[in-house]
């Protein structure tokens, strides 16, 4: 995936002002930055949910931002989570995973089953097909979302904030699932606060503050070190809360 030069305003309000971030085949990039910095608008700008101002997406040879491309066939080459799950209600796990495959790729029944139930094991729910997404967990129903968007057979997997709904005992699991993923080769962006997940899973993190990005490197740079004082003081913020408040009220 590269975005280059990307622009988004919503009327006056600029809320990309100019990113150029790449995420090669196999990497997984994490992206962390305050609320309104602009990190599920740059996820939206990669799979078109919203239409860029200006700049560039390509996505696995395609360019996104080609006003001729077959935005469908780009989708499909995406897979998104969010968080929430956004599962349907009336549909078994197998349903919510083999009505996608049908629908957008046309596959049969048989087919669609199969890609499914090997997908379940990869999120560990084999057991859980024939339940319906109000008899899971939060984070069972967050797994079978990540199983849904698998099914499709991405290029690319995007996360914004997968586990920031869930009670703090159900994080783990999805955490675990998401770095199975990255440890198979899965091509990953990820908006995240799970500071351990980045420092652990991350190829490279990147700092967004105010629509642009502010520091960028591999995590024990910018988790571990970080040069600005922007990220600095946004880092101490997520780790503890209590401290910095107190740093906020220092003077200088
Ligand atoms: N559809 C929209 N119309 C107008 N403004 C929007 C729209 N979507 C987002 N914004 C604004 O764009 C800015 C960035 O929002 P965005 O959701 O990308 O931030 P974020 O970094 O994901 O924040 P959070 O950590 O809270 O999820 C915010 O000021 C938001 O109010
Ligand atoms: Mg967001």
């Amino acid at each position: 995936m590269e975005v280059t030069g990307l622009h988004k305003s919503f009327g006056d309000l600029e809320v990309l002002k100019g990113i150029d971030i790449t995420v090669r085949g196999g990497e997984v990039v994490c992206v962390i930055g305050p609320s309104g910095s602009g990190k599920s608008t740059l996820l939206r700008c990669v799979n078109l949910l919203e239409e860029p101002t200006s700049g560039t997406v390509r996505v696995a040879g395609f360019e996104v931002t080609d006003p001729e491309v077959d935005i469908d066939r780009v989708r499909r080459r995406i897979g998104m989570v969010f968080q929430a799950f956004n599962l349907f209600p009336h549909l078994t796990t197998l349903g919510n995973l083999t009505l996608p495959q049908r629908r957008v790729l046309g596959r049969g029944r048989a087919e669609a089953e199969e890609v499914a139930r090997g997908n379940l094991r990869r999120v560990g729910l084999t057991d859980k097909e024939s339940s319906y997404p109000a008899q899971l967990s939060g984070g069972q129903q967050q797994r079978v979302a990540i199983a849904r968007a698998l099914s499709m057979g991405p290029e690319l997997m995007l996360f914004d904030e997968p586990t920031s709904a869930l009670d703090p005992e159900l994080v783990g699991d999805v955490l675990a699932v998401m770095r199975r993923l990255a440890q198979e080769g899965m091509t990953m962006l990820v908006v995240t606060h799970e500071m351990s997940f980045a420092r652990e899973v991350a190829d490279r993190v990147v700092f967004m503050d105010a629509g642009a990005i502010v520091e960028e490197g591999p995590p024990e740079q910018v988790v571990g070190e970080p040069q600005q004082a922007r990220t600095r003081a946004f880092l101490a913020r997520v780790l503890d809360p209590a401290a910095a408040d107190v740093l906020e009220q220092e003077p200088g």
